[in-house]
């Protein structure tokens, strides 16, 4: 049995970004390996959220895992913020990590250019958080989507800097949990690379049929194939990335075979077929939700218990690496 970590921040709705990249992995996961699955809600702090929407995004978060299909019986199901253990770990984390390296990382680099006026020491040092969110277990395994590749490259780079200063073997080297050959990157419906929260090119668990149809149909797309067998433009290479998520070999057949044969004016169709197969997998999830949602007791309940297993596993690392490093453990 391995051990598996991830989380995601509590910034608004999970997308389909977030349920192909990182969800759907944990509910594989969930079955096999000792599971710790945490709302990273300091990591959102880097833009200052209004506490009361910060309050509402955690229950969106939790909700939204549950009706998923994660099931804190048999995954640890807790916040990131109830487990003070990885700000202590964090501390003691930030002494690997170099100034130039953080500045050099692409996640910084993109933030900074966005909101010049807020490039907080937060943001900077934001990789050494997400290590140590996993570290503090000793993962093997973590559940992401492409986006977080360098990350993760950043975390076993500290892990075995860590090593080596104290001539010891004790953290692993985690490695991104891959399904399948490669990280997953689902795309934007704006011809843009990435779907995310912030680019505005989203499909919400919680988007209702009728808002997906009217969001897959208003995707960008261009005039039609040039000729037979010619180069997908980014906007239709993605709408076909999508496809191949939700839909059937021989659906997607279908439309190659229409794009390989330089035909034209079917896009209508590819988009309605699109909407239709998202909706079938969202459309139980979505009506879970608002249930979970709704009932804090049950999701305080939840959280209190995944908190006493995350403490639990946090304490022991953080006692190991504080006898490593010299400190007593009172
Ligand atoms: P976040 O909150 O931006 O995203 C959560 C997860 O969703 C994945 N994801 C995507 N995957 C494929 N295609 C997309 N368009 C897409 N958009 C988002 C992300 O890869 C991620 O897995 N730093 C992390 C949160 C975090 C974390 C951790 C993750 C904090 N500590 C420790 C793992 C382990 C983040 O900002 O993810």
């Amino acid at each position: 049995m391995k051990t598996v970590v991830s989380g995601i921040r509590p910034t608004g709705n999970l997308h389909l970004g977030n349920y192909y990249g990182a969800l759907r992995n944990f509910l594989a996961m969930q079955e096999e390996h000792n599971c710790y699955f945490f709302v990273a809600d300091w990591h959102s702090l880097t833009t200052h959220p209004d506490p009361k929407l910060l309050v509402a995004n955690v229950l969106n978060v939790l909700s939204e895992y549950l009706a998923c299909g994660i099931n804190p019986e048999k995954a640890t199901l807790y916040l990131q913020s109830d487990v003070p253990e990885i700000a202590e770990l964090y501390l003691l984390m930030n002494m690997q990590a170099y100034l130039g390296e953080l500045e050099k990382t692409v996640s910084f680099k993109e933030k900074a250019r966005q909101n010049p006026n807020n490039v907080n020491a937060g943001l900077l040092t934001y990789p050494v958080l997400m290590a140590t969110d996993i570290l503090i277990h000793n993962a093997d395994y973590v559940p992401v989507g492409k986006d977080q590749e360098q990350h993760l490259e950043m975390t076993r780079n500290y892990a075995g800097r860590f090593n080596n200063r104290y001539g010891v073997n004790f953290f692993k080297q985690p490695t991104a949990f891959i399904s399948s050959e490669n990280l997953v990157k689902i795309p934007g419906l704006d011809g843009s690379g990435k779907m995310g929260k912030s680019e505005g090119n989203a499909i919400y668990l919680v988007d209702d049929p009728k808002t997906i149809e009217k969001k897959v149909k208003g995707a960008l797309t261009d005039n039609g194939p040039e000729g037979e067998n010619s180069q997908k433009p980014d906007c239709i290479a993605n709408l076909f990335t999508l496809l191949k998520i939700v839909s059937a070999p021989e659906v997607v057949a279908h439309y190659e075979e229409l794009w390989n044969t330089g035909q034209s004016k079917w896009y209508g169709s590819l988009k309605k077929q699109l909407a239709e197969d998202i909706i079938i997998t969202t459309a139980p999830i979505r009506e879970k939700i608002n249930d979970i949602k709704n009932n804090t007791d049950y999701l305080n309940k939840i959280t209190k218990i995944g908190a006493e297993k995350a403490r639990e596993s946090a304490a022991k690392t953080l006692k190991e690496v504080r006898t490593i490093m010299g400190f007593r453990n009172l």
